[in-house]
């Protein structure tokens, strides 16, 4: 697969979709920005004092050995979780500022392992949607439009959801985030579960929905090779800990911490 070009638009489904919001974009401000951030689960500090940006970037890939901390950075930036200590700002605002329903029409999340609704891939679809709550239903796309943009038929709506392969269950949990036509998608490991032709589709189609939508993706993953080739901006947790940041080609050729190139040397 080729590199990713600069997605034409990071965030930007405001004009594309024509979709008037009542907070104009702020260009100039991070996606992003953590300051300070720590999280605590059960007396055990799993986000250490993480100080961040992620950029408006087509794709930003966070990175790091497994309990490093990934899932449960991405789950605050769309309020799954709060942080004990810091503040999380998206769109240049805290984003406890935002009633939690429009910040997650916003900024969609698709889980590691699809989980699929009762019913048909439509149902699952329309679910969506009513979750999304006011707002989210007067202005959903198309469902023939979602579909083909995670790249199955129309004919996919009417099939038992429960059904589906790995593959086609991770394209109904994206096309199920996009329902709401969100400016930042959050991924969890998307491929995990998948055989590696099956992620490498996948993959090229989240790289297609950042170049066609616009939509901004913040992708956790252990499969390197995807970081290298799929992300513009990458960021290494370790324990927890920030480790670095950066363009993704400048932490793959000349990262700055010995762990950081240690890691990513490692096998995938
Ligand atoms: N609900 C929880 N309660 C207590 N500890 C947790 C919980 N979820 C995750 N952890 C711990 O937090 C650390 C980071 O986990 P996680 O964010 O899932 O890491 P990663 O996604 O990088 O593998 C791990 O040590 C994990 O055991
Ligand atoms: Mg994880």
């Amino acid at each position: 697969m080729e590199p990713p070009e600069p997605a034409p638009r990071t965030v930007a489904s405001r004009e594309a979709y024509g979709d008037p919001r009542d907070d104009g974009p702020s260009p100039a401000s991070p996606l992003f920005a953590l300051r300070d951030v720590t999280q605590e689960r059960g007396g055990t500090v799993i986000l250490r004092d993480l100080t961040v940006d992620l950029p408006r970037t087509a794709i930003t890939a966070l990175v790091g050995p497994s309990g490093a901390g990934k899932t449960s950075l991405l789950r605050l930036l769309n309020r799954l979780d709060d942080p004990t200590a810091g503040e999380v700002s998206f769109d240049g605002r805290p984003i406890t500022g935002y009633p939690v329903a429009a910040l997650r029409r916003r900024v969609g999340f698709v889980f590691q392992a699809p989980t699929m609704f009762p019913g048909t891939v439509g149902d699952n679809l329309r679910v969506a949607v009513e979750l999304g709550g006011a707002g989210a239903g007067s202005s959903a796309p198309p469902m023939d439009r979602v579909l083909s943009a995670v790249g199955l038929s129309p004919d996919f709506a009417s099939l038992e959801a429960g059904n589906l392969s790995g593959g086609e269950k991770q394209r109904v949990s994206l096309a199920r985030a996009l329902m709401t036509r969100p400016e930042v998608l959050l991924l969890d490991e998307p491929t995990s579960a998948l055989d590696p032709e099956v992620a490498e589709r996948l993959l090229a189609t989240v790289v297609r929905l950042t170049r066609e939508r616009g939509v901004a993706v913040v992708m956790v993953t252990h499969r390197l090779s995807e970081a290298r080739r799929a992300s513009t901006h990458a960021v290494m947790l370790e324990g927890g800990r920030l480790v670095e940041a950066g363009p993704t080609a400048q932490l793959f050729s000349a990262a700055t911490s010995e762990r950081t190139r240690a890691y990513l040397a490692s096998a995938d």
